[in-house]
């Protein structure tokens, strides 16, 4: 089949000139006209043509109007003006209108397909820069999230499908695993990408200056209120929130937040009026929200509503695969912000990284790596992961200094739910730890074993501080 012939579209009062144009220009182009400019402008809806040439003199709407009308359009085809002599004015109002060329009459066939050929060529040019722009803005989110294991690639898609929804999201993951990466990806890939995104640590807010932070106050709402100030929903207003460590966020907030979420109002404190805001919510936490809401530090309709949809992020050691990928990525990052050249890591650095457990996940590789960067020296890879277990186990010891502490101060305690809750847990660990050792550490039997989730063990080998070398 023949390759469809570009389209053009004829917009002239003067039959001759239509005619000359046909003639001389149908073995390369597919021609269609229109006699006058209203008909012009229905024809481009009708025909689709790629380009128009346009008279600019003619009775009725002139060919400027005709500009003034096709600007409107999305995506208009080129336009080159078609002019007499002495039109010089007309000329450059027509340029200021967006016209790609004009042509000044009588003209040379030949010469008229030359101006066509470049101005195809010019729009061909001009589509491609803004598809590749385009292509680049999502390509450089996604070269600064690394990781192409199947866990993060399932990541990846399920921040494809909800960067565009307006759901809230949830983030969830253990310290260092890119969870404000991710929110800040969402954010650029979504329709609000060109409006703020505001952050916001729930935790590294004192509690009681976190509402005023969050939703402002009126003028002397509080001692030192002396005037009105907007709180960060209102500063996001039409962009997206990011409420980072959002179980850290204090229970009588919780329900000021769920009716922003679902009114997307709020009150200021000390006020009295509603306040409407447009704002894409986006929250994060490591902490394990089941088990705050039972012990009632988090509200259970607020969880349901941000658990619309979740985004699990996979510590790293769960995603080996991913280690050399990122290793290398700050090292080129590092080489360039230090100014600084490193050969590749060897096979055996690349292994122990591979092998290493990351309590403190991507944040600590990285980390890792900027320290190899600056000394130079990647030998010192196996110091920083072996202080790294080190560290571990001395947590472990202050940890059982504290519980020494602990228990005399509970051995003299009568609370009735102090010293139950203390054994309880006493014995929880201990369960957990014969558990653990006797399947070898395999987490996922020993959660069978247990008969809890396999996240709740892992938060309670994180809060006992369990580890398979003790
Ligand atoms: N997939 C990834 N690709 C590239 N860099 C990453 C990735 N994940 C995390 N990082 C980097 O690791 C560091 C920690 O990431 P981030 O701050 O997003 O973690 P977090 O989950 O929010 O941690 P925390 O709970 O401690 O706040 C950042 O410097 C981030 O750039
Ligand atoms: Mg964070």
């Amino acid at each position: 089949m023949a390759k469809d012939k570009t389209k053009i579209l004829i917009i002239d009062d003067d039959p001759k000139v239509a005619w000359i144009l046909t003639e001389g220009l149908s073995t390369d182009f597919d021609l269609v006209s229109a006699r006058d400019g209203i008909e012009g402008v229905q024809m481009v809806s009708t025909e689709k043509p790629d380009l128009i040439l346009l008279d600019i003199k003619m009775p009725g709407m002139n060919g400027l109007e005709v500009l003034e009308k096709l600007n409107k359009m999305p995506g208009r085809p080129e336009v080159i003006m078609l002019s007499g002599h002495g039109e010089t004015k007309n000329i450059v109002q027509s340029m200021h209108l967006g016209a790609a060329e004009f042509i000044n009459k009588p003209f040379d066939v030949k010469e008229v397909e030359i101006h066509i050929q470049t101005v195809l060529e010019k729009s061909h040019l001009k589509r491609e820069v803004s598809n590749l722009k385009t292509e680049l803005k999502s390509r450089s989110h996604y070269e600064q999230f690394i990781g192409d294991s199947p866990k993060m690639l399932q990541v990846k898609s399920i921040i494809e499908q909800v960067a565009n929804s307006e759901l809230t999201v949830l983030i969830r993951g253990e310290s260092g695993t890119g969870k404000e990466i991710v929110a800040r990806m969402i954010h650029s890939l979504s329709g609000r990408s060109e409006e703020q995104f505001t952050k916001v640590n729930c935790a590294a807010i004192p509690r009681d200056l976190l509402e005023a932070e969050l939703f402002g106050y009126e003028k002397g709402a509080f001692t030192g209120a002396h005037k009105t100030k907007p709180g960060r929903f209102e500063v996001a207003n039409k962009g997206s929130i990011f409420l980072d460590e959002i179980g850290d966020m204090p229970l009588e907030l919780q329900s000021k937040l769920l009716q922003v979420l679902e009114q997307q109002e709020f009150v200021r404190v000390g006020g009295i009026n509603n306040i409407h805001v447009d704002v894409r919510i986006i929250c994060a936490t490591n902490k394990n929200l089941e088990e705050a809401i039972q012990l009632h530090q988090f509200r259970d309709d607020l969880f349901y509503r941000l658990n619309e949809i979740t985004i699990p992020l996979p510590p790293l050691r769960e995603r080996q695969e991913d280690v050399p990928l990122l290793a290398n990525h700050f090292l080129n990052r590092y080489m360039e912000l230090y100014q600084k050249e490193y050969p590749t890591l060897s096979q055996g650095t690349m292994s122990k990284l591979m092998d290493f457990d990351w309590p403190g996940n991507v944040r600590q590789l990285e980390n890792f790596i900027k320290q190899v960067v600056v000394r130079g020296d990647e030998s010192i890879v196996g110091d920083l992961l072996s202080s790294s277990l080190k560290a571990v186990g001395q947590s472990i010891s202050v940890e059982s200094a504290d519980s020494d502490e602990h228990e005399n101060e509970l051995a003299n305690s009568f609370s009735l739910k102090k010293r139950v809750g203390h054994a309880v847990a006493k014995e929880e660990k201990k369960l957990i730890r014969d558990v653990l050792n006797r399947t070898n550490w395999n987490r996922r039997k020993a959660a069978d074993l247990l008969e809890i989730s396999y996240r709740s063990l892992l938060y309670k080998i994180k809060e006992y501080n369990l580890n398979s070398a003790k």
